[in-house]
């Protein structure tokens, strides 16, 4: 089974995060590609996959503003090609924040709006995965039990 994995960090905490869920899904025999959303374009990005995972952090004050890069993709979003495949969101963010990683939402609602099968509620990570390594796990082996299903 093939696996996307797409971020967008600028501090480089949920590039962490993904980088975890892409070694954990490969050691549990998936394909899996982790690609920094600064890197890739929209048009037909999830084309030759089975599944995909999307990470963002937020860096709104008053309402959530996606991470630069994320943004750029999220403004193709129609084009990634990712109706009908099973997907889910996760990001490090601050729960000092009002809407505490909040671009996990905006991404889950459009991706259903397109389509995708959210298999699991989103993962929140307050910091980086250092500390929460225990967290990112259980709901990576989630993700793959999901993903198998
Ligand atoms: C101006 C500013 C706004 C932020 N807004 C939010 C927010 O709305 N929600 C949240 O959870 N974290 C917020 N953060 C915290 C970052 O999202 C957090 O540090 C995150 O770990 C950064 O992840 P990254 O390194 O992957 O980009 C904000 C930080 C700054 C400096």
């Amino acid at each position: 089974m093939k696996v996307l994995i797409v971020y967008g960090s600028t501090t480089g905490n949920t590039a962490g995060i993904a980088e975890a869920l892409g070694e954990r899904m490969g050691n549990a025999g998936f394909d899996v590609t982790v690609l920094n959303a600064a890197d890739a374009s929209a048009e037909g990005l999830c084309n030759g996959y089975d599944a995909a995972l999307f990470g963002c952090s937020a860096w709104g004050t008053d309402e959530v503003e996606m991470q630069d890069d994320f943004n750029t993709l999220f403004e193709d979003f129609d084009a990634i090609g990712v109706s009908g495949k099973k997907v889910a969101c996760f990001a490090s963010g601050d729960s000092s924040f009002e809407h505490f990683c909040g671009a996990v939402d905006v991404i889950e609602n459009r991706l259903a709006g397109l389509g995708a099968v959210v298999v699991e509620e989103g993962l929140k990570v307050d910091g980086d995965y250092s500390g929460n390594r225990d967290d990112v796990d259980d709901w990576c082996d989630r993700i793959i039990a999901a993903f198998q299903a």
